[in-house]
């Protein structure tokens, strides 16, 4: 994507450091697949957040959700990019990290998926973004649910 103008706003090397701080308290004993977030309120807050696995698989959470869920329960509920860093044991990102597709729609609720921006990181300057519309195009939204009246 033409990442000049879009990223004008956004704080990229503040939200991929602190995706990789956060992705160094990635709890994954059974993947050892260690992803760290960094989630940008539209009043530009940084929350952090990293994967959290379980013995009984299911219940594991991702790290872009663990970051998204400390937002919102702290009253933001309006996003406006995220960061991921995600990469198997070790230090050295080897890849660029996409969010799962559940993650994907946790993000669908709480932002314009025509402006959010993702960005995916093997470090500081070497990173990729994208807008959440073509990642997860023809979405289903809170604004589908015409019927009831939706607080957000
Ligand atoms: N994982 C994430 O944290 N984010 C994603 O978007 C994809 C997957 C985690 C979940 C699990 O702990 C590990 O990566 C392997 O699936």
């Amino acid at each position: 994507m033409e990442q000049n103008g879009v990223l004008q706003d956004i704080p990229v090397a503040e939200m991929i450091h602190s995706a990789m701080e956060a992705r160094k308290k990635a709890y994954t004993p059974y993947s050892g697949y260690k992803v760290g977030a960094a989630v940008l309120t539209n009043e530009l807050r940084i929350y952090t957040g990293c994967n959290i696995e379980n013995a009984s698989y299911t219940p594991t959470i991702c790290a872009e959700r663990t970051a998204i869920s400390k937002a919102v329960s702290e009253g933001w509920r309006k996003l406006k990019a995220i960061a991921i860093v995600g990469s198997p044991e070790g230090d050295e990102i080897s890849q660029f990290a996409f969010p799962c597709g559940v993650c994907r729609q946790v993000m669908r609720e709480f932002a314009n998926p025509e402006e959010f921006i993702v960005i995916t990181a093997k470090s500081v300057q070497d990173y990729k973004a994208y807008r959440l519309c073509d990642l997860l195009p023809e979405g289903f939204g809170p604004e589908n649910l015409k019927t009831q009246e939706i607080t957000r």
